[in-house]
C-alpha cells in the first residue's frame, strides 16, 4: 500500500484554533506539541495520524486552502464570505456563533428605511457590497476600516457600520444598537476542492467524525 501523504490544517490563529483543538481531541485527533503556549513554532506534526497543522491569520485560511497549501481549514463564515475563495465548505462547528449586522445610532434607521445614500464603515467590505447593492439594492458608499468599527458613527466618519455582533456589549457601551442583521455567522470546516477527490476517504470519515461529536452535543 502507498505510504499515507499528510493531511495539512490551516487553523485561524486564535479563539478558533484553541476550540477546534478542544473538538478534534474528542475524535481522538491530537497534537501536543500545538499546547505549548511559549512555542513559536508555524507548524505541528501528528506522526502517527500523519496530520499536519499551522496557525495563520484567520483572512489567509481560505488562501491556503484554495491553493492546496492546506488540504482542510477552519475559520468564520465571515471571512468564508469577504474572502470569496474557491473552497468547499463542508460543516458548521458550532462554536464562534455571533452575527453580522448593520448597526449604528437608532437614528440611523430612517436613513436606512429610506435608502438614502450613506456611508457604511466596515472590515469586510465585499460582504457589506453584496448586502447593500446584491440584497437591498441600495447604493451606498463603503468605507474599509481595519478594526475598532464602532469609532466610525461616533466620530461622524460613517452613518452606520457592518460588523459582527457577539454579545452586543461593544455597540452598548457605545450607545449604538443591530438595525438590520446581515447573516448569522460561525466556525466552518473548509476543504480544498482537489483534496476533496484525492483524499476523500479520510477527509469524509474526519466529516462525520465531527458531525456525530456535533450532534451528541447538541
Ligand atoms: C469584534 C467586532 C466587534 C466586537 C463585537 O471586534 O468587530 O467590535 O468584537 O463583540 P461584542 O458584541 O461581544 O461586543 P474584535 O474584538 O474582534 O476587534 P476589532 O475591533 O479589532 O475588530
Amino acid at each position: 500500500m502507498d505510504e499515507q501523504r499528510y493531511l495539512t490544517f490551516a487553523l485561524g490563529k486564535g479563539r478558533l484554533a484553541k476550540k477546534t483543538l478542544e473538538l478534534f481531541e474528542k475524535i481522538g485527533i491530537t497534537c501536543e506539541e500545538m499546547q505549548d503556549p511559549n512555542t513559536r513554532k508555524l507548524i505541528f506534526v501528528n506522526e502517527e495520524l500523519k496530520l499536519r497543522f499551522f496557525l495563520s491569520k484567520g483572512p489567509d485560511v481560505p488562501t491556503y486552502v484554495e491553493y492546496g497549501a492546506a488540504d482542510i481549514g477552519i475559520v468564520g463564515k465571515d471571512t468564508i464570505l469577504e474572502e470569496g475563495r474557491n473552497i468547499y465548505e463542508v460543516l458548521d462547528l458550532g462554536f464562534g456563533k455571533c452575527r453580522m449586522c448593520i448597526c449604528g445610532p437608532k437614528s440611523a434607521e430612517e436613513l436606512l428605511k429610506h435608502h438614502e445614500q450613506i456611508r457604511v464603515a466596515t472590515k469586510y467590505p465585499a460582504i457589506a457590497r453584496d448586502y447593500f447593492y446584491n440584497q437591498k439594492h441600495q447604493t451606498v458608499e463603503i468605507i474599509k476600516l481595519n478594526g475598532s468599527i464602532e469609532l466610525a458613527p461616533i466620530v461622524g466618519l460613517s452613518e452606520v457600520i457592518c460588523d459582527i455582533v457577539e454579545t452586543g456589549s461593544t455597540l452598548r457601551e457605545n450607545g449604538l444598537v443591530v438595525l438590520e442583521e446581515v447573516c448569522p455567522l460561525s466556525a466552518r470546516m473548509v476543504v480544498n476542492q482537489v483534496s476533496m477527490k484525492m483524499e476523500n476517504e479520510r477527509i469524509t470519515a474526519l466529516i462525520k467524525g465531527l458531525k456525530e461529536v456535533l450532534e451528541a452535543e447538541r
